[in-house]
C-alpha cells in the first residue's frame, strides 16, 4: 500500500492513543506552578535535578512520557503543524497566523541563500572535518554575514551588563546556602528602565535565530556534499525547509511523503528542556556573548557521544546484528558485559519517548521503499520487543529518540554522519528560543563546586622539594 500524507496523520494520532494507553495508570502531575527564588531542590552531580531557571519554552514528563512544546503536547504538533510553524511558535510563544508564517518561511528561504559563506566554507579542508565541527564553522563564519558582532559598538553597554546580573544567593558558603541574597544592586535602574534604556525589548536574538536556524541546515547539507565529492546546492523556492533539507543533501526532490517524515522529525527534534546542548548555548548566552557562539557551544555539547550520535551507534548495532536470530544472543552479551544498548533509556523518561512512538512507525513506513533496510527494521523491533521484555520494563528503560531515528535518515539517503547534524538543524529551534526567553531575565549562569580539599599546606620551595 503506496503511504500518503494521510496515513503519517493517522499513524502519529494511533501513537498518541498508544502513549495514553501506556502511562494512563500513572497520576497526572501537578502542573508546575511559577516559583518564588530562590527554591530549594535536590541536586545530583552534573546538576543532576537542579532548577536552573523557570521557562514557557518546552515541558518533559518523564513518568506520563509527555513533551509540550508552549503548550501544545508533541503528537498533536506532528499530525498538523510543521517544523517552520513550530519553530516561529517555540521563538515567539504564540502559533502564527498565515500572514506571519508566510514572511517566516519566505525570512528562512532568504537566509538559507548563503552561497558566500558556502563558498568561504569550501576554502577549508571540510572534506578532513567532521560535518559537525564544519557546524562549528559555519555558524562562525555566519556571525559576521549580515552584522558587525565584532565591531565595539556591538558589545552590550556596561549597565545592561549590570542589570543583567541580579541579586545572588551567598556563594562558597555552607552547601545549604543562605536563604536569601546577600546583596543587592540598591541603585539598580528597575528591569523595565534598563530596558528602555537599552531601546530595544528583545536581545540582538530574532534575526539570528532565523539565521541560524536556516543557516546550520544548509552548511549541514554543504559539508556533507562535500564530503560526497559533490557541489553543495541552493534550496529550492518550491520546497519546505524539510523538503529543501533532504534536497540540498541528496540532490533530488524529495516524496510528499519523505518531505512529511522529514518534516515530523524536524519538529520531534527542536526542544526537549535543559539538555546538554540547549544548557550549553543557554550559559554561553548568559554571559553576553552572541547567539551565534551560543549555538556555536550547543553543537559543541551535541557532538558528545553521550548526547548526539547514539542513532549511529543503534545503525551499527542493527547492521552487526544482521538478523532477528541474532537479536537475543546478542542482548545477553550486551548486559553480561554491563554494557548499555544505544537507542534505550533517559536520564528524564521512565517511559516511552513519545518521539520514539513516532519515529518507529515512520521508520517503518519509509523502510517498505528500501528493501535494503527492511533486514533492519526488522532486527530493530526484535531489539526492542528483546529489550523491553529482559530489563526495560522492569529498569523503565524503554526506546529514547535515537532509536530509530538513524532509520528513518538512512531511509531518506543520508550517511550516518549526518544523524547529529540533523539534530543540531532541529535543536537550533529550541536552542535560541530558550536563549531568547533567558534573555529576558538573563543571571549569569554561575553554580558552585564543593570543595572538598585540604586547607593550609605549607610552601615548599621547589629547591628542597626532593
Ligand atoms: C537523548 O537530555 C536529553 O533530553 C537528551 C535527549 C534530547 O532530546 O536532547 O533526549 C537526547 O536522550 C539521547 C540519549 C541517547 N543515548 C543513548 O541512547 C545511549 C544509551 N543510553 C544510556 O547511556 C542511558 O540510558 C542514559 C545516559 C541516556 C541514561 O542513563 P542513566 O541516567 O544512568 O539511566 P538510569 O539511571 O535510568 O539507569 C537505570 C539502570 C542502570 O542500571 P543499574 O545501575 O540500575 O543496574 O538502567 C541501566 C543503567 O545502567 N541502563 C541501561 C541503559 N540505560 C540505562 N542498561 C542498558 N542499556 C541502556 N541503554
Amino acid at each position: 500500500m503506496k503511504a500518503d500524507l494521510n496515513s503519517i496523520q493517522r499513524l502519529v494520532l494511533k501513537a498518541a492513543e498508544t502513549a495514553r494507553r501506556e502511562t494512563a495508570d500513572e497520576p497526572e502531575p501537578e502542573k508546575p506552578k511559577k516559583p518564588k527564588w530562590p527554591i530549594t531542590c535536590t541536586v545530583g552531580p552534573g546538576l543532576e535535578g537542579a532548577i536552573a531557571c523557570e521557562s514557557k519554552v518546552g515541558y518533559v514528563n518523564g513518568a506520563k512520557g509527555w513533551l509540550v512544546y508552549r503548550g501544545y503536547n508533541i503528537f498533536d504538533l506532528c499530525a498538523y503543524s510543521t517544523f517552520e510553524e513550530v519553530s516561529f511558535l517555540l521563538l515567539n510563544g504564540r502559533m502564527p497566523k498565515k500572514a506571519e508564517l508566510d514572511l517566516f518561511k519566505r525570512k528562512l528561504l532568504s537566509y538559507a541563500r548563503m552561497n558566500e559563506i558556502i563558498m568561504h566554507l569550501m576554502g577549508f579542508p571540510i572534506e578532513r572535518m567532521s560535518v559537525m565541527g564544519a557546524l562549528r564553522l559555519g555558524t562562525n563564519l555566519m556571525r559576521t554575514e549580515f552584522r558587525d558582532l565584532d565591531m565595539a559598538s556591538a558589545r552590550p553597554a556596561p549597565s545592561e551588563a549590570i542589570s543583567a546580573d541580579e541579586d545572588s544567593i551567598a556563594m562558597e558558603t555552607l552547601p545549604s546556602g543562605s536563604d536569601h541574597a546577600t546583596f543587592e544592586f540598591k541603585s539598580r535602574l528597575s528591569r523595565a528602565a534598563a530596558k528602555a534604556q537599552r531601546g530595544f525589548d528583545k536581545p540582538s536574538g530574532l534575526e539570528d535565530s532565523c539565521h541560524l536556524i536556516a543557516g546550520i541546515s544548509c552548511i549541514a547539507a554543504a559539508a556533507s556534499r562535500i564530503h560526497n565529492g559533490k557541489l553543495p546546492l541552493a534550496p529550492q523556492a518550491d520546497l519546505s525547509f524539510a523538503g529543501n533539507l533532504i534536497y540540498m543533501i541528496t540532490g533530488r526532490r524529495p516524496s510528499p511523503v519523505e518531505e512529511r517524515v522529514m518534516d515530523i522529525a524536524l519538529i520531534l527534534h527542536a526542544d526537549h528542556g535543559m539538555n546538554a546542548s540547549t544548557f550549553a548555548t543557554m550559559v554561553v548566552a548568559s554571559t553576553l556573548a552572541d547567539i551565534y557562539f551560543s549555538a556555536g557551544a550547543g553543537i559543541a555539547a551535541l557532538s558528545g557521544p553521550l548526547h548526539g550520535g547514539a542513532n549511529e551507534e543503534v545503525l551499527r548495532n542493527l547492521r552487526e546484528i544482521k538478523t532477528v536470530a541474532n537479536v537475543k544472543p546478542w542482548v545477553a552479551r550486551k548486559l553480561a558485559q554491563k554494557g548499555k544498548v544505544s537507542g534505550f533509556g533517559h536520564r528524564v523518561y521512565k517511559a516511552y519517548d513519545p518521539r520514539a512512538l513516532i519515529l518507529g512507525p515512520l521508520a517503518g513506513l519509509l523502510v517498505k521503499e528500501k528493501p535494503e533496510l527492511k533486514p533492519l527494521y526488522a532486527v530493530a523491533q526484535e531489539l526492542e520487543k528483546t529489550v523491553l521484555n529482559t530489563f526495560g520494563k522492569e529498569k523503565k528503560i524503554f526506546p529514547n529518540v535515537d532509536f530509530y531515528s538513524g532509520l528513518v535518515y538512512s531511509s531518506l539517503g543520508f550517511d550516518d554522519e549526518l544523524f547529529t547534524p540533523m539534530f543540531a538543524a532541529s535543536r537550533v529551534s529550541g536552542w535560541t528560543a530558550r536563549v531568547l526567553e533567558y534573555m529576558e531575565n538573563n543571571r549569569i549562569f554561575r553554580p558552585r563546586g564543593l570543595y572538598i580539599g585540604e586547607f593550609n599546606k605549607r610552601y615548599i620551595p621547589l629547591a628542597e622539594r626532593t
